[in-house]
């Protein structure tokens, strides 16, 4: 079962995950048929691995994984995060980080999604970008926000505990928890969290980067958009984005990939990214690039 999973397979605590997955985000902007389109396309392709959250929408991005996957296989691993809700403003998000705010967004994550245990939870902290920066009452101590997660995980509510953008300090600070999983901004081009990805290493816990393509806003630097990338796609045959996630999968063996799309061809696009061979001067080439 395990060899049919795209890109192999990498240790999320106790699961065994594809290397390639899925990331739901985008999902907010369609409607629940073409959501279940790329959601069962996903899942009939092996992947086993969704991401998530309950501010992905109002809890529509959890609502559309229900309609199309529930009753869920046993093999499949929902992870979702905290730290933030949704709010209708502009900005579309406000900050969520007292424990209470962390408990309040699993239940929710919990009866959208129809769970009993929601497999991974990430603390999604916000003391740097991207994103809202915390202040006044939301700047909440890491440990008070891990003692709650540890309640959540003791009373069976959540299976295990992951964190996202986060420093390295804080990543130690957190060890002791049994952090799962890391979940930081990071692609070809941008490679500021190297040093969280070598401490994940370390201690055999998945390094899961986000936006791995540079997202879809306007303010991330565009890795598909590189003109070393577009050539390297050029002579490999391959598209740019399956040779940014080729890179990352290369780059380290406890990665596992979530790249984010709307779209059933992009789904299968980057699940190419498994067969994708990087020569020693396309890699050299794409080590370089950041
Ligand atoms: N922990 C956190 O704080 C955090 C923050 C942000 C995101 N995340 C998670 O990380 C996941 C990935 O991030 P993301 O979705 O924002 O960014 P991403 O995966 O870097 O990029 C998504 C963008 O790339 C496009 N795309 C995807 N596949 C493509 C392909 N094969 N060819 C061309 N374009 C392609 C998508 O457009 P189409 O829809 O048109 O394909 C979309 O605009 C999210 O879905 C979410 O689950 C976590």
């Amino acid at each position: 079962m395990t060899s049919q999973r795209p890109g192999g397979t990498v240790k999320l605590g106790q699961h065994e995950i594809a290397r390639i997955g899925y990331g739901a985000m985008q999902l907010e902007h369609v409607d629940t048929a073409a959501a279940g389109a790329v959601l069962r396309r996903a899942v009939e392709l092996g992947i086993n691995h969704l991401d998530t959250a309950s501010f992905y929408g109002h809890t529509t991005v959890n609502e559309h994984i229900r309609a199309a996957l529930h009753p869920y296989a046993d093999d499949l691993v929902i992870v979702s995060k905290v730290g933030a809700r949704r709010v209708d403003t502009p900005v579309r998000l406000a900050l969520a980080q007292r424990p209470e705010d962390l408990r309040e967004q699993v239940h929710l994550d919990l009866t959208s999604l129809g769970l009993e245990q929601v497999p991974v939870v990430n603390l999604r902290r916000a003391d740097q970008g991207p994103g809202l920066i915390a202040e006044g009452n939301q700047i909440v101590p890491l440990d008070d926000q891990l003692a709650e997660l540890i309640a959540l995980r003791n009373e069976g509510l959540i299976g295990a505990i992951g964190l996202s953008n986060v420093n390295a300090e804080q990543l130690e600070q957190a060890l002791p928890v049994g952090v799962v999983c890391v979940q930081n901004a990071y692609s070809v081009l941008d490679r500021s969290a190297e040093e969280l990805l070598a401490i994940c290493a370390a201690n055999d816990i998945a390094w899961v980067p986000y936006f791995p393509l540079g997202s879809a806003f306007d303010r991330i630097p565009s890795p598909t958009g590189h003109p070393v990338v577009q050539e390297i796609a050029a002579r490999l045959g391959a598209t740019p984005a399956a040779v940014c996630l080729a890179w990352i999968l290369a780059h380290d063996e406890h990665t596992a990939l979530i790249p984010g799309t709307r779209s059933v061809d992009h789904l299968e696009d980057n699940l190419r990214a498994a067969d994708v061979r990087l020569d020693a001067e396309a890699l050299a080439a794409l080590d370089h690039l950041s």
